[in-house]
């Protein structure tokens, strides 16, 4: 299956020098971000996809020329989220769930929301199915799925909130692209939204931190709720360069104070103790 992402920091896997198929009939054209890695599930995992995958994971029909997308002509309305969760609860959406560590402590915390987990690793979504059996969530489904194509297929005004924690750094500046925060998918996810909702981000990389301001802080869309002055490199930097950071010239962001609903996950904290600070930012749409 796939996974992301580069090496910098060692928690975040390293796929140096993968890519994702080459353009060609039925292949992928646009860059992913992620990279393609195995599918295969262990035992214990693959006892809990059997087990559980009934109930929880989310199978949307699949786009025959690609792996992960989702047919063009399906709509995810508020009809096949009733359908699908039972009842009509504010939904909210996490793009990348990891292991699920999140969405399901947070499924368990508001049991009158509904959750969905957005995953491209095969492993993750097993992990995340197994949490989910373990706590007999009746709030969470889990989708393997690349999460903008899923945003896409999602009506006007359908998410409540939109998370995305700790993303795929893709430390180095050829690969800055590949990160997931972009401004197509913040369209997308601005329109997915109902007015007000709100797009979390999250993340233990600086330069990630940057990047999150470029490409959301200048749009009319959303506005930074966050009232926390951070000051940041207002210049990029690269896969081995990241020391050279605190010469560069600086500036105030907007950011917002650790999300209450968040848990620590072994990614945040393996920053932390690795001493990065952690980004923590609140856009809302308007
Ligand atoms: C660094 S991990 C963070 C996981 C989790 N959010 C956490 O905080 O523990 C980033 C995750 O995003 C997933 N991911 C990357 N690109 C994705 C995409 N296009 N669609 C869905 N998941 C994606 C990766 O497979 C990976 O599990």
């Amino acid at each position: 299956m796939s996974e992301t992402t580069n090496p910098v920091p060692d928690e975040y896997r390293a796929v140096e020098g993968a890519m994702p198929g080459t353009a060609g009939p039925g292949r992928r054209r646009e860059l992913m971000s992620f990279v393609r890695r195995s599918s295969r599930l262990d035992k214990r995992l693959q006892k809990a996809w059997d087990a559980y995958a009934g109930e929880y994971l989310l199978e949307l029909p699949e786009y025959e020329h690609r792996e992960l997308s989702i047919a063009p002509d399906f709509r995810f309305d508020a009809d096949f989220a009733a359908r699908t969760w039972g009842n009509d609860h504010p939904l909210v959406v996490e793009i990348g769930t990891g292991q699920g560590e999140n969405i399901v402590a947070a499924a368990q915390e508001r049991p009158e929301t509904n959750f969905l987990a957005l995953e491209v690793y095969k492993p993750g979504v097993a992990h995340a199915l197994l949490k989910a059996g373990k706590y007999e969530l009746r709030n969470l489904r889990v989708c393997e799925v690349n999460a903008p194509d899923l945003m896409k297929a999602a009506v006007d005004g359908l998410f409540d909130e939109v998370w995305t924690f700790f993303p795929d750094p893709w430390p180095k500046t050829k690969h800055h692209k590949r990160r997931i925060v972009q401004p197509a998918l913040a369209a997308e996810v601005h329109r997915a939204l109902r007015s007000g909702g709100v797009w979390r981000i999250a993340t233990d990389i600086e330069d990630y931190a940057l990047h999150v301001h470029e490409v959301m802080d200048g749009r009319d869309d959303f506005e930074n709720v966050g009232d926390v002055t951070v000051s940041l490199p207002t210049e990029h930097v690269s896969k081995g360069t990241a020391d050279m950071a605190a010469q560069l010239p600086h500036a105030d962001f907007a950011e917002s104070e650790r999300f209450a609903g968040r848990v620590l996950t072994n990614f945040e904290k393996k920053g932390i103790t690795a001493g990065r600070v952690i980004h923590d930012f609140t856009y809302r749409a308007v």
